[in-house]
């Protein structure tokens, strides 16, 4: 969900209020998706090193995932969506904490959608992760082992999409990308329509799929 800086700066107006506005398409994106056949999602909402920006901005943007969480809560349950953050969530203060503990803790049991926010995510992070849990574990590091550690288990996902322009995965699930569809949209995070999502899995549906065999 890249640009929402930007898109506020094109209009006049804070970060803050780019970040407030971006959360505010999150969970009508998702519903898109799920319309559209995909039962399962995942936003990056902060990376590793977007942890590295200033307080001001980061405790902001822990505060929208707190109070979204809060405002959602509702219809994860009402829809039946196991939600989670994926990330190195230690950082968090505990308030916030609580909060995501209780959502994921009310909605582990469902399995019709899940509903993904990535936090203090780094695809590098995952598979350090990984390996440290197998380990613990007395497992061997293999394929299988390491999948089973990642916060994603074994969903891969089919399709990333990237707003903002650039052409980067920025450390977004290195492991789990190896045969993802890519797609780079030039279009800021918050501006992105339900249009936009339909178009590319609309372009998704026609492409063949071989994972390196020859058909
Ligand atoms: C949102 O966009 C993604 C987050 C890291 C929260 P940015 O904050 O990267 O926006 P730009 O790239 O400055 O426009
Ligand atoms: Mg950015």
């Amino acid at each position: 969900m890249d640009g929402n800086g930007r898109w506020a700066k094109s209009i006049g107006q804070s970060r803050q209020h780019g970040h407030k506005i971006g959360s505010s398409r999150v969970y009508e994106i998702f519903k898109t998706c799920t319309e559209l056949g995909c039962n399962t999602a995942t936003f990056f909402a902060m990376s590793s090193e977007n942890m590295h920006r200033n307080d001001e901005e980061t405790e902001f943007i822990s505060q929208l995932l707190e109070i979204s969480i809060n405002e959602y809560f509702e219809e994860l349950i009402k829809n039946e969506i196991k939600f989670k953050v994926i990330g190195d969530t230690s950082i968090l203060s505990a308030d916030i904490l609580q909060v995501i503990e209780h959502a994921e803790h009310e909605t582990e049991n469902f399995t019709k959608y899940k509903l993904n926010i990535a936090y203090n995510y780094g695809g590098q992070w995952d598979i350090i992760n990984s390996v440290n849990r197998a380990l613990a574990n007395n497992e061997p590091i293999n394929q299988k082992t390491l999948s089973k550690h990642l916060t994603t288990h074994s969903d891969y996902p089919d399709l990333i999409v990237r707003t903002g322009g650039h052409k980067r995965l920025s450390n977004f699930m290195l492991w789990q990308a190896a045969y993802s569809e890519l797609y780079f949209l030039d279009i800021l995070w918050p501006d992105i329509s339900q249009d936009d999502i339909k178009n590319i899995f609309n372009e998704y549906g026609n492409i063949k799929r071989k994972f390196g065999l020859i058909t």
